[in-house]
């Protein structure tokens, strides 16, 4: 099992694919993109099967493709499909911006794909053009219409709010999702832009969105009970709609930290293992791969770095905390 110093179990991989994007969001990377991983260095989608089937043979139950953008991969389909076959299948989603899904959620669908996240900060087309630099609202749009069609439901938006920017949009963005039978999900900003540009200040917190939710519905707390270790808060909206399905996630990454439940591990497009988001330590997963070990040998060697690197995750992320300093990469080079 892969079980850390504090007794948690890593059960769900957030495997990024790819660091390169499509968008340019503010608050993730500049305008001119950043120093791509070299194409060598990633893993091939064999060797990203082979570790997927060495951490669900540890445990792992739930896996998450993400990026950078995921979609941009062009084996995904494959990869899904190769995830979904090994013995005692672990869930699959992807997370993804939803450029392309217009097109390829058929056959993720088809693939045995569980579930899909797609990030929408706003739904004014201006302002999506100013916010990712790219006018590709309408993609997105079809993307979560073409999500929905193939039966991947229900699909979760996930919005972040910044100050000054589309902090008055969770109202607008909330009604959007639940007209369409759409899980929105808020997410307070972390320190992870390549920029370096987070402050406490600027971001909006969980309890000014719940604030401004309450002033247009009406909210009642799921009991927390029923969380695990899924990071969102959430409210019934409404009581329940008409269907009995309205919800909202808040996920107050920053005020509230759900670190003590936290079940993900994470591998890094370029092959090395983080057991956090904000890890100061990575352990390098590809040189095993690429090492020319006997299949046997390699799998107890992966296992045994993988093991490892859960082994000494550390209690929390400290952001705010004397000593905190944000990771060397940025969020598109570790995955959401
Ligand atoms: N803090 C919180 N969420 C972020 N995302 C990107 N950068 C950050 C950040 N600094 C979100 C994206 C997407 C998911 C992959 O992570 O908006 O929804
Ligand atoms: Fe791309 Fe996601 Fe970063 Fe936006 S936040 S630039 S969609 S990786």
């Amino acid at each position: 099992m892969l079980i850390d110093g504090f007794g948690r179990v890593a059960r769900d991989l957030r495997v990024s694919l790819t660091d390169r994007c499509n968008l340019r969001c503010t608050y993730c990377m500049p305008a001119e993109g950043l120093a791509w991983i070299p194409r060598p260095d990633l893993l091939s989608d064999d060797e990203v099967v082979r570790v997927i089937a060495v951490a669900v043979r540890l445990g792992v139950n739930e896996v998450r493709f993400t990026g950078g953008e995921p979609l941009l991969r062009p084996g995904l389909p494959g990869l899904v499909a190769r995830t979904r076959a090994l013995p005692d299948p672990p869930e699959v989603s992807v997370t993804t911006n939803g450029i392309g899904l217009a097109t390829v959620a058929p056959a993720l669908a088809e693939a045995g794909l569980t579930r899909v996240n797609v990030s929408l900060d706003t739904l004014d087309r201006e302002r999506f053009r100013e916010l990712t630099r790219r006018d590709r609202l309408a993609d997105v749009l079809a993307g979560l219409q073409a999500a929905d069609d193939a039966g991947l439901h229900p699909v979760k938006v996930n919005t972040v709010l910044m100050r000054g920017v589309n902090d008055d949009e969770a109202p607008a963005l909330l009604r959007f999702c639940l007209e369409r039978g759409y899980r929105l999900r808020i997410i307070e900003q972390m320190p992870l832009d390549a920029q370096h540009g987070w402050s406490r200040e600027a971001m909006v917190t969980a309890d000014e969105v719940l604030h401004e939710l309450q002033q247009h519905f009406d909210l009642t707390p799921v009991d927390s009970h029923f969380r695990g270790s899924a990071p969102a808060e959430e409210w019934v909206v409404d009581g329940g709609g008409p269907d009995g399905n309205w919800t909202v996630g808040i996920i107050a990454s920053v005020t509230r930290p759900f670190c003590a439940a936290c079940d993900r591990l994470r591998l890094t497009a370029d092959g090395q293992v983080r057991n956090c988001l904000f890890s100061r330590t990575e352990a390098d997963l590809r040189a095993v791969l690429r090492s020319g070990a006997a299949p046997d040998d390699m799998d107890m060697q992966l296992a045994a770095v993988l093991t490892g690197e859960v082994a000494r995750k550390r209690a929390g992320h400290g952001i705010g905390e004397p000593g905190f300093s944000q990771p060397d990469r940025p969020m598109s080079a570790i995955g959401g």
